[in-house]
């Protein structure tokens, strides 16, 4: 159904069923957000999205309230820009505001709407949390002082993960993060998945390895394919120094639509490690043509044609003695379809076997 509704004089039609966020985004109208993420269920915590609507008495947040036939929305004027100002005091009225040596400076929404809204660090005096930053676990950095209770992490770990680790518990000023039994992330439920740490607005939820490696604009950003299965999901490495220094999600990724596991979001770190080949190697003996009886040799570093020509030559002696179904071939969930596809047919109408397996069946 086609409703009509104007949005800072701008009048818009649209399909029935959306939010104002929505179609104001639709529409080009920027409204700012921070509790709200397009790939999770609405929430309506954090009150910076507020609108002026025509016959409603109190402002509204404008990711939970539908659009409907004959609004007429006000996204920009100063009763909305003072409430969201009076948003942005009080969050940062607990809040250790250390932009300077934070990890997310750069890259954090609330930074960026203090900056757009000008808003002064000591508005409201008062108390503030002082958490211990001491979660053990080995991925993820856990620090409640920069915590806004958005609960986007919440609503990430339930409706993406499936998992529940994360809840929010007590209330008013106490009203924290906390995993599991209100324990580490480790004793929680929690399985490292990093979906949390991705639509965490600020740094409360950081990648430990990425601590103090560079800041969002000091990396080139390269999408890539997740290389540890054969799922297929899309990642985006942040590269410095050409060094990989954070793992980002592919929102645009068909298979996984940016979410990861554990070792996709925070298993590169393989990709640096002084003992990883580069190189193909044989055993010393199969330079020397002469197999040592007992002997093994050592591996010796070559380049990929000799090695591709000695697999080729012992390939061939086996299929010459023994047949081709004395040979048995394995194939990788860890390469693409096109690389197994290739392998099927180097089997089957090369090799002249139909033994060809794959790792994922094992
Ligand atoms: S989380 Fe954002 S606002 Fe808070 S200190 Fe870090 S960069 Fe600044
Ligand atoms: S890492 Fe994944 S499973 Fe663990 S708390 Fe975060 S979203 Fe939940
Ligand atoms: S940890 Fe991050 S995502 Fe979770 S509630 Fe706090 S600010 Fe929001
Ligand atoms: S973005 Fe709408 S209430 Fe938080």
């Amino acid at each position: 159904m086609k409703i009509k509704l104007t949005i800072d004089g701008q009048k818009i039609q649209t399909e029935a069923g959306k939010t104002i966020l929505d179609v104001a985004k639709e529409a080009g109208i920027h409204i700012p957000i921070l509790c709200h993420h397009p790939l999770l269920p609405p929430e309506g915590a954090c009150r910076i999205c507020l609108v002026e609507i025509e016959r409603q008495r109190s402002l509204q947040p404008s990711c939970t309230f539908p659009a409907t036939d004959g609004l007429v929305v006000h996204t920009r004027s100063p009763k909305v820009f003072e409430a969201r100002k009076f948003v942005l005091e009080m969050l940062l009225s607990d809040h250790p505001n250390d932009c300077m040596t934070c990890d997310t400076t750069g890259n954090c929404l609330l930074q960026d709407l203090i900056y757009e809204y000008g808003v002064k660090p000591d508005t409201y005096p008062g108390l503030r949390h002082q958490y211990p930053i001491d979660d053990p676990n080995p991925f993820i950095q856990v620090d409640r002082n920069k915590c806004i209770l958005c609960t986007r992490c919440v609503r990430a770990c339930s409706y993406v993960n499936g998992v529940d680790a994360i809840s929010v518990v007590y209330r008013g000023f106490s009203a924290r993060i906390a995993f599991g039994a209100d324990s580490f992330m480790e004793e929680s439920p929690c399985e490292f998945c990093g979906s949390c740490v991705e639509v965490c607005p600020t740094a409360a939820l950081y990648p430990k390895l990425s601590i103090g490696q560079g800041r969002l604009w000091q990396t080139e950003k390269v999408n890539t394919i997740c290389s540890y299965c054969g799922v297929g999901c899309q990642i985006t490495l942040e590269v410095k120094d050409n060094k990989i220094i954070r793992v980002d999600s592919g929102w645009q990724g068909p298979a996984n639509h940016g979410w990861t596991c554990v070792k996709g979001r925070f298993g590169y770190d393989y990709v640096h490690h002084p003992d990883r080949l580069k190189k193909p190697r044989v055993r010393q003996y199969l330079l020397e043509g002469t197999p040592r009886k007992g002997e093994r040799g050592e591996w010796v570093e070559v380049d990929w044609d000799t090695a591709l020509s000695i697999t080729s030559q012992k390939l061939s002696e086996i299929k010459n003695k023994h047949g081709s179904n004395s040979i048995g071939i394995l194939a990788s969930a860890k390469c693409t379809n096109e690389e197994n596809y290739l392998m099927n047919k180097f089997a089957r109408q090369v090799v002249g076997t139909n033994n060809i397996d794959h790792c994922a069946r094992l």
